[in-house]
């Protein structure tokens, strides 16, 4: 869908659909003009009470008279409550809205928000368009046409023009557009199925991504073996698809780089410790967080964002095949300590401390942020709702904690008490991959803890919010890209401090 942004009048603008906001607790004559134009429809529906602005309450008007085929009255709510978060989910009720109704492009007025003023980044209208977008992906590309023609509601909208005078509107915008661009990205990675995102198909996708300030670096089985990266490797054993570690810097700015690492196994099957059948095949999202941070690195190359970032991605399937490692055997990792291997399917804290010593060997990094789909522990403790975050970078994780109120991919600290040491003690290695069942989350955390040292670093475990069963206001069921707008927000700010 292309938007674009113009400086006319609601009633002039010739549209097929013409979206008009409502705030519930105030009167407003702003759509006055219009309303006369439409022999007073608007006041009819209002003073019935057939529409009163209740949030994401919506009516749809066939006019004529002006410029636009049908008027869309969209519910905002309470002014007070009119914050970030209210207004993408009233942007998503309004693209859902307006899909069936086939109009192939539709306009929105932000009249209702020139005074509305919240404490956030951007401008009221830049939500509601992240929600209205973010609601009209489609994954849709292993349907034929003859399916996609019988499944309702799926024809794409070719436009959107939003009418607006404001100084900023563009460039908050085209940053939106990078945003979307890249959660988009992010969720086709992690929606497709693993036979067709192997590890290499992942490092195809980050070797496309190369280009004047990003420089793409692919190591193969060899050259892993050499870097000693034993850990990573015993999860790569059992699968017939190559490993591809996956290093991209990025050199917008000066200075050390911040890392940025993602779990990337594009296909759990649990290894010789298999899962259970049901609900396996979701796990060809084990690899969201690798999909977040190229999708991370593809709108800061965009942007060109004035930093310097090193993105990781640990990239394997792991399967039981043959020559899989057994529980039982111990691994070297890179930075030399060993690990007794418990459970094969506690693989990708397995291929997180290999991608974090990599990092911290060759880059030092300011700080360091894994995102990974670590623990089903993690949704036990959550539901759906938050990424589990841990660390010992007071600092980054308090600037997580804005970036998660601003963006609403809501982040809730998890505490790494040094008692978790020994939930994690082996008896032939220097550590053990599990501990019991208890505290799965933070345990998982703390395995990480002990291979960064004092290397500052903050762990995110979105295995809770990576994938929706069920569909949202503004995020179908299917892969979320969760952690995209989050630490996208996090750098713009980071970009901001240093211009
Ligand atoms: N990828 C899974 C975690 C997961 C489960 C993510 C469900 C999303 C949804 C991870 O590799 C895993 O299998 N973790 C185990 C750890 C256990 C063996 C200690 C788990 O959570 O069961
Ligand atoms: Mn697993
Ligand atoms: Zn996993």
């Amino acid at each position: 869908m292309e938007v674009k942004i113009k400086d006319v009048s609601e009633d002039s603008i010739k549209t097929g659909l013409l979206v008009l906001p409502f705030f519930e607790d105030k009167k407003t004559d702003l759509y006055d003009n219009l309303d006369v134009r439409v022999g007073g429809l608007i006041k009819k529906v209002v003073s019935s009470r057939e529409f009163t602005g209740k949030e994401k309450q919506t009516c749809l008007l066939h006019v004529e008279g002006i410029g636009a085929g049908r008027l869309l009255l969209a519910g905002l709510g309470k002014v007070a409550d009119v914050k970030q978060e209210r207004l993408r989910r009233v942007g998503g009720k309004v693209f859902s809205t307006i899909l069936p109704t086939g109009v192939d492009e539709f306009a929105v007025s932000t009249s209702a928000f020139s005074d509305h003023k919240i404490n956030s980044d951007f401008s009221p209208i830049y939500y509601f368009m992240e929600g209205l977008l973010l609601k009209s992906y489609i994954f849709d590309k292993y349907k034929s046409k003859s399916t996609k023609d019988s499944d309702e509601n799926k024809k794409e909208i070719a436009g959107c023009t939003i009418i607006s005078s404001r100084d900023g509107d563009g460039t908050a915008l085209a940053w939106l557009e990078t945003v979307i661009g890249a959660t988009r990205f992010a969720r086709d990675l992690a929606n497709t199925p693993a036979n067709e995102l192997t590890p290499t198909a992942m490092a195809n996708a980050a070797k496309n991504l190369a280009g004047k300030l990003v420089k793409v670096k692919v190591l193969d089985l060899k050259d892993i073996e050499k870097e000693g990266m034993g850990s990573y490797l015993a999860v790569a054993r059992g699968s017939a698809q190559p490993p591809k570690f996956i290093v991209i810097e990025y050199n917008g700015g000066k200075g050390v780089p911040m890392a940025i690492i993602g779990k990337s196994i594009t296909f759990d099957s649990g290894g010789i410790s298999l899962k259970p059948s049901e609900k396996m095949e979701e796990m060809k999202y084990d690899m969201a967080g690798g999909a977040a941070t190229l999708g991370i690195m593809k709108a800061v190359s965009e942007a060109q964002l004035p930093l310097n970032i090193v993105a990781i991605l640990p990239a394997t399937e792991n399967m039981p095949g043959g020559n899989a490692t057994r529980p039982g055997d111990v691994v070297t990792a890179i930075n030399g300590k060993t690990i007794e291997i418990i459970n094969t399917d506690a693989e990708g804290r397995l291929a997180l401390v290999d991608a974090l010593g990599y990092a911290i060997k060759h880059y030092k990094p300011a700080f360091a942020i894994d995102m990974a789909t670590l623990t089903g522990a993690c949704s036990v403790a959550f539901g759906d709702e938050a990424i589990a975050m841990m660390g010992n970078d007071e600092g980054t994780m308090e600037k997580l904690k804005a970036a998660s109120e601003e963006t609403y991919e809501r982040v809730w600290q998890m505490p790494l008490y040094e008692e978790l040491k020994e939930y994690l003690k082996s008896d032939v290695a220097d550590i053990k991959n599990v501990g019991t069942r208890k505290g799965g989350l933070i345990t998982s955390g703390y395995f990480l803890k002990e291979f960064v040292g004092d290397q500052p670093w903050v762990h995110l475990d979105i295995a809770a919010t990576a994938w929706y069963t069920e569909g949202r206001d503004y995020i179908d069921k299917g892969a979320t890209s969760v952690g995209v707008r989050l630490i996208l927000s996090l750098l713009k700010r980071l970009a901001g401090e240093k211009r």
